[in-house]
């Protein structure tokens, strides 16, 4: 697509949101442009970047913006915040350098973050049903979807339930956003005491390049359970059962939804797309007609739908068969994308995203290079377990809620180790572990970026930019030669595959921080728990 079709698109899909009480200082900064979620009355603009920074962003956050902006709802005072989860503190699909503000912060805060996985809709009874603010980030009706922005152009191109953003005080374009993962706790529906999620074996995951034993093609969510012991002590995760999507033998060809207009259109899969060279053809690029008032979903096309699966259809013979170690982590969260429009939530990039590295949990450090003023970092994804590679499409995506604290390097003045960041760099106790994507940043290294991106991964290109990564980090962090960082990696650092399931594929290289501290003497103990990069002996299970 060029870029004045999704430009237009984007214009026609927004011309019907809601208009939004704009505050005033902050207006210079996140209402530039029209939003997905924010008014959108001028249709001949073009989505446009930040472009400015609050003067006094402290004045900003205590009084004027936050009694006036519709989307700052953090409650909490001085440098620690809440942000509850709502349908009016997420964005659905995308990142966005012109959106709203959910709270903003300075250098220093620590913010909790409530988030929704997007496949909570995969057991509605379970996952959603009597905790209001996921039915409130999932109503849709006839009438209504709460949340009906969806994907980069609204048209389900884009999957996770973002929540945020939150605007770091004085961040510019050059700086670094710190990210240090405190605590994640997974969400338990009040209405059941318990929390489940969902492993979804879509069209996108590896078995669909690599064949089916049978031959047959088919999409098959298994939702688990996450167990605890008497004491609350979180256990390990369990399959509870499995169901297939487009199973007309048992009865059922797909989820039904409500025809609902969305800014004067069905919710469709028209933008789907072929995803590789690799002959498949099963995920459609058809839209899904209207019939009977109703619109049936024949495979994993569109984010949010509840599957209203009959129960004839669950199979339970996975039961009792094994356990998952429990290593809750954030499966997206960056910052904005400095691209003037939205960016699909779905390829991770420079920015961070949807790295999907099962490193990301709690202990960890990000370092995010910033893209647009107030580096607006967004969250969401959350899973309480996956494997290196993210094999079938998804983890157990689970909602979860995260604790963080938030610390802007500004340029000029920030750590060696950090200071030419081209990627997103992750941190804990004992090791870096450095990113890198088949394009580290795609928005820029490819044309039509959002469509080619899925065409254009192969684990050759993804491995070398790994490798690239590497070596510029620790040449610039430890001060090492090319041939000095050549031999330092192929001794001592593991490369591993991050997912393969992102449109931008993912590889990663660990490098032991043990080497470059010359002044420990102690041996280095590589014990690491199944599941996670952490040393055997390191506390990761919360309580609930
Ligand atoms: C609409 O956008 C154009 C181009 O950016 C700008 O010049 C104009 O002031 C905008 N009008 C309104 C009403 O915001
Ligand atoms: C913001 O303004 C207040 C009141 O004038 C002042 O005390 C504070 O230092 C300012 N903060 C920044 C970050 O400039
Ligand atoms: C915007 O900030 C200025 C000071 O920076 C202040 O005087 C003004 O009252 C603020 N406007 C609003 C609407 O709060
Ligand atoms: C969805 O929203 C509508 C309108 O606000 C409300 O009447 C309905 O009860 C909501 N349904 C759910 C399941 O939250
Ligand atoms: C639409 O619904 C009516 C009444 O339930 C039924 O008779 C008819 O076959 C349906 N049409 C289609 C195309 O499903
Ligand atoms: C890796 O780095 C080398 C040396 O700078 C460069 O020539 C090559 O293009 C890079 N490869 C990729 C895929 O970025
Ligand atoms: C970097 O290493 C070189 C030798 O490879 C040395 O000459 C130089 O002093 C070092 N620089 C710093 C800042 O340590
Ligand atoms: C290096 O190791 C020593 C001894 O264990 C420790 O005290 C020091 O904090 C470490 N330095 C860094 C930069 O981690
Ligand atoms: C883990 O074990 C190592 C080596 O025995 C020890 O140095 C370290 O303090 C332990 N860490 C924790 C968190 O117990």
């Amino acid at each position: 697509m060029k870029a004045c079709t999704i430009i237009a698109v984007f214009l026609a899909l927004c011309s019907q949101s809601r208009a939004a009480t704009q505050a005033q200082n902050l207006t210079r900064a996140a209402a530039v442009a029209p939003s997905p979620s924010a008014a959108a009355a001028n249709t001949s603009a073009p989505p446009a970047i930040l472009t400015d920074v609050p003067t006094n962003c402290t004045l900003v956050a205590s009084s004027s913006v936050a009694s006036g902006g519709r989307r700052l709802q953090a409650s909490g005072s001085g440098s620690s915040h809440y942000i509850p989860l709502s349908s009016e503190v997420v964005h659905w699909g995308y990142f966005y350098g012109a959106e709203e503000p959910a709270a903003v912060v300075v250098s220093g805060d620590e913010i909790t973050v409530e988030m929704a996985t997007q496949h909570a809709g995969d057991d509605y009874d379970k996952m959603v049903r009597g905790d209001p603010a996921m039915e409130d980030v999932y109503n849709w009706t006839f009438n209504q979807i709460n949340v009906p922005f969806r994907g980069r152009t609204g048209h389900g191109d884009g999957v996770h339930v973002l929540t945020g953003p939150i605007y770091m005080c004085g961040a510019e374009p050059g700086d670094v956003l710190q990210v240090d993962i405190i605590d994640l706790v997974p969400r338990v529906n009040p209405s059941t005491g318990k929390t489940y999620g969902s492993n979804a074996a879509a069209s996108w995951g590896y078995q669909f390049r690599a064949g089916f034993l049978d031959g047959v093609k088919r999409e098959v969510i298994t939702i688990y359970e996450i167990i605890r012991d008497a004491s609350n002590k979180l256990l390990y995760a369990v399959p509870d059962y499995q169901f297939r999507y487009n199973d007309p033998a048992n009865g059922y060809v797909g989820p039904v939804t409500p025809c609902t207009e969305v800014y004067g259109q069905m919710p469709n899969s028209a933008v789907n797309y072929e995803w590789n060279n690799y002959g498949r053809t099963y995920r459609g690029n058809t839209p899904v007609p209207c019939v009977n008032n109703t619109q049936t979903w024949t495979s994993y096309l569109y984010p949010g739908i509840i599957t209203t699966h009959p129960t004839t259809t669950e199979d339970y013979s996975i039961r009792g068969k094994f356990k998952v170690p429990i290593n809750f982590h954030i499966g997206n969260m960056g910052v904005a994308s400095a691209y003037p429009q939205t960016v699909d939530s779905v390829p991770p990039a420079i920015h961070g995203g949807n790295v999907d590295d099962r490193r990301i949990g709690k202990g960890a450090t990000m370092y995010y290079p910033v893209q647009v003023p107030g580096a607006l970092l967004s969250l969401g994804d959350t899973h309480t377990s996956q494997g290196d590679s993210e094999f079938d499409g998804t983890a157990i995506e689970t909602s979860t809620t995260a604790t963080l604290k938030l610390t802007l390097h500004k340029k000029g003045s920030m750590p060696q180790k950090i200071s030419k960041l081209n990627f997103p760099l992750l941190e804990n106790s004992n090791e870096y572990v450095v990113h890198g994507f088949t394009y580290n940043d795609y928005l820029k290294e490819l044309d039509n970026p959002s469509t080619n991106i899925y065409k254009k991964s192969t684990l050759d290109r993804t491995f070398t930019v790994a490798y690239n990564n590497t070596r510029d980090f620790i040449m610039n962090a430890f001060n090492l030669t090319e041939d000095q960082a050549i031999t330092a990696i192929t001794v001592a650092m593991d490369f591993g595959v991050d997912q393969v399931v992102d449109g931008n594929w993912g590889v990663h290289c660990i490098v032991p921080k043990w080497m470059f501290n010359m002044s420990d003497m102690t041996p280095y103990s590589p014990l690491v728990m199944p599941g996670t990069s952490k040393p055997a002996n390191m506390t990761l299970q919360t309580t609930l």
